[in-house]
């Protein structure tokens, strides 16, 4: 038998970082000392106190049955908890918190909740490609909404046609941004709600790298009197604690789309392990030891890269936040002539800007998730390129 794909499947490219994974694979199996910062993927090992609270965890048999699946009660009080600190907002754990298996599940799941085949969503470009998935499978159709350097990648509002903002339902934004650095400060989201609410669109804020701040603490969306009756914002563990490979994120904020979502997984997933959850929750607890030297590790290390890059003539605003630099080449080149240049003359593999989006043409994406020695490397690597 033949077996047939459906439409759907068919219509997605291969996820980007896949892409470039294989891109790499295929460079070493040359033989060739490649340095990949083309994936953000946290290198920095998870904290040791962390790990071993997880085992003793793992060692416990009651947290080896089903878990539930919008988390379990002690994780979603520690999210509560530890909301309460950061940004000074109370979440009722029972529906205004959901644990998800990673932000990306949450991100990929909230359209089904919300959208009818014909609205609208609002998705970044350049952008972290997830926001698309779940658009395309509900049958919504996409409106790619600007980010341009001149107004520091924060979307120009009064530019979205009228006809799109008429039909739009879900609007995702993600600050501090990936791909490109940028920060949103709490007047900008004083904006961005005064939108939303005046027309009737729903706010998913990705706070995936809330944690990773060069200058003031980055402020939550949620911050923002009234921001509650539209929005939701999701968080992960993946770069805050450096637990990517332990898939634990959620999302807060109104509580209809909280429960709607988890109604949604309800049906397709049972969250995850009640030990790695409660690991998290230790996390939470402890996020005051555990995350300003990371912080401190991924200032350093944009400080040190962006040194370089400027001092070889690369053209970019210093990155705000999160694991990434986002720059222009020292010659104009479109973004995967300039990946493949830099892979062919230095064994470097970065992430061509083009990939996040149309905007993202002629930019290229460098993240700072390998380790110091080398990022040191590779700046060096980078500095002897002659790009004439
Ligand atoms: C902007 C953004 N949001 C969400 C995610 C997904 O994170 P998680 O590991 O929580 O699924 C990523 C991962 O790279 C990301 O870059």
């Amino acid at each position: 038998m033949k077996i047939e794909l459906s439409d759907k499947l068919k219509s997605f490219k291969p996820f980007l970082f896949e892409e470039l994974y294989r891109k790499e694979r295929a460079e070493r199996a040359k033989g060739k000392d490649i340095i990949s910062l083309a994936v953000g993927d946290p290198d920095i090992p998870t904290d040791r106190r962390i790990v071993s609270d997880a085992a003793k965890e793992l060692k416990n048999g009651r947290n080896h049955r089903y878990p539930n699946t919008k988390g379990n009660e002690n994780l979603r009080k520690e999210i509560s908890a530890w909301h309460k600190r950061r940004h000074g907002l109370a979440f009722h754990p029972n529906d205004e918190v959901s644990v998800l298996i990673g932000s990306k599940e949450g991100i990929a799941h909230l359209p089904f909740t919300v959208m009818n085949p014909g609205d609208y969503c609002l998705v970044p470009d350049p952008t972290y490609p997830t926001y698309r998935t779940g658009v395309v499978l509900s049958g919504g159709r996409i409106h790619d909404v600007a980010l341009e350097e001149k107004n520091g990648f924060l979307p120009d509002l009064g530019k979205i046609p009228r006809k799109v903002v008429a039909r739009t339902k879900l609007f995702f934004l993600n600050y501090p941004n990936n791909p490109t650095g940028a920060g949103a400060t709490l007047d900008f989201y004083r904006d961005l709600v005064k939108w939303a609410r005046k027309n009737s669109v729903i706010i998913a804020q990705d706070a995936a790298y809330c944690e990773i701040y060069f200058g003031k603490p980055a402020p939550s969306l949620l911050e923002v009197p009234g921001a509650r009756d539209v929005a939701v914002e999701f968080y992960s563990s993946s770069k805050t604690y450096c637990m990517a490979g332990w898939r634990v994120g959620w999302v807060v904020g109104n509580s209809k789309l909280v429960c709607a979502l988890n109604q949604l997984k309800e049906n397709i997933d049972s969250g995850p392990f009640n030990a790695i959850q409660n690991a998290v929750a230790y996390a939470l607890k402890n996020h005051e030891k555990i995350v300003p030297p990371i912080r401190a590790h991924f200032k350093r290390r944009a400080d040190s890269f962006c040194a370089a890059l400027h001092e070889s003539g690369w053209k970019f605003p210093d990155p705000k936040g999160s694991c990434f630099v986002w720059a222009r080449p020292p010659a104009k080149r479109d973004s995967l002539d300039a990946i493949m240049f830099m892979l062919e003359k230095a064994s470097i593999l970065a992430a061509p800007g083009s990939g996040f989006g149309r905007c993202g043409e002629g930019y290229v994406r460098f993240s700072l998730t390998e380790p110091d020695a080398k990022l040191a490397e590779a700046a060096r690597r980078i500095k002897a390129l002659n790009w004439q």
